[in-house]
């Protein structure tokens, strides 16, 4: 059985920061609630998400020493693509001047959980190395003028390099779920801006998210106590929380970075995993449980043994 592991990892951000003291100069609200309410401080904004995918992607192919021709699929996972048509991945697939297919998947903020598992898939299908990417640009489709939404946003991109190199399975046990009930929750109609009813994906998420955990680790066959990092949807610090608390899982365990970040959708959950690696939070052989929920409401987990390649 050939086995999928990761083997190149990076991120990139856009350059222009929005702090919570700008958003308060823009419409009625303030440092103090978007704190205390989110734990959001502040966000990047006005990224383009092929130009950060690219960027991420360069530096993910770099770290795994991988040369464009031997990516086999490009998967970017994305729910505010630069263009309806065509999709960001052909775009991003030809700035990298791969040889391969590459589509866009639209599972918002749940999508990076459901590009590595969909990856880890085609490597035991036979592909050698997949290039899964998750990156979105929700400050395009956000209403600067709703205070209820605005304070959340935020762009970015993470790309990961999914390689058949493992010699044991590095994805343990995963869960994909959509809840298409309560797509009104939380849409934006093409040409629009994002509209939310908050407080009720607030309690979706929480509930969602700790359902899709406890499949992810039923299936894996582990209790929360071995896991040894989580890696939530950035979305609010409160629902981290709550769905942790949920989980029977100590915060400390947690991946956060939406301080600086706010939610990027599909990037958020790359976002705060390298950020995890890059500070040493994880060994080889620990168990890593990624996390997420989004609109659809999609909800998705996955328990990854982290098995990087040798230094
Ligand atoms: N600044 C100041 N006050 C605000 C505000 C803002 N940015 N946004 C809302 N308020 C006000 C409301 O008008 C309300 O006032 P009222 O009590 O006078 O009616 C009060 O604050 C409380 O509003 P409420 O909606 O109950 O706040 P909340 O604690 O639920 O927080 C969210 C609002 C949006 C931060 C929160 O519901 C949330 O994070 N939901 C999940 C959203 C999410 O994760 N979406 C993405 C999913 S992938």
């Amino acid at each position: 059985m050939p086995y999928g592991r990761i083997t190149g990892w990076a991120t990139n951000l856009p350059d222009r920061i929005l702090t919570n003291d700008d958003l308060a100069q823009m419409v009625d609200t303030s440092d103090e609630w978007i704190t205390t309410r989110t734990g959001v401080k502040t966000r990047h904004i006005d990224g383009k998400v092929t130009e950060m995918s690219t960027s991420a992607a360069l530096d993910a192919m770099a770290m795994a020493g991988v040369s464009p021709d031997q990516i086999d699929l490009l998967l970017l996972a994305t729910t505010s693509p630069d263009q309806q048509i065509p999709a960001s991945a052909s775009v991003i697939q030809h700035s990298l001047g791969l040889t391969c297919g590459a589509f866009d998947l639209n599972a918002a903020c749940s999508g990076f959980v459901y590009g590595l598992v969909t990856a880890m898939q085609f490597i035991q299908g036979g592909m050698e190395r997949i290039l899964v990417i998750g990156s979105d640009s929700l400050s395009s489709i956000t209403n600067w003028e709703d205070r209820g939404t605005c304070i959340l946003f935020g762009d970015g991109a993470g790309a990961f390099v999914v390689e058949n190199s493992g010699e044991q399975p590095s994805l343990l046990g995963w869960d994909l779920m959509s809840d298409g009930e309560a797509a009104d929750l939380l849409y934006c109609e093409h040409g629009d801006k994002i509209v939310m009813d908050g407080q009720a994906v607030f309690r979706k998420a929480v509930l969602a998210m700790e359902a899709a955990a406890l499949t992810a680790m039923d299936k894996a066959n582990v209790v929360s106590d071995e896991i040894k990092l989580v890696v939530p949807h950035q979305a609010n610090i409160r629902i981290i929380e709550a769905a942790l608390k949920r989980l029977d899982i100590p915060m400390e365990k947690a991946a956060v970075v939406l301080s600086s970040t706010g939610n990027t959708s599909a990037a958020s959950i790359p976002l705060a995993f390298v950020d995890a690696v890059n500070n040493d939070r994880v060994e080889p052989g620990d168990l890593v449980l990624l996390v997420g929920f989004g609109a659809g409401m999609t909800s998705a987990a996955a328990v990854v043994r982290w098995d990087p390649p040798k230094t």
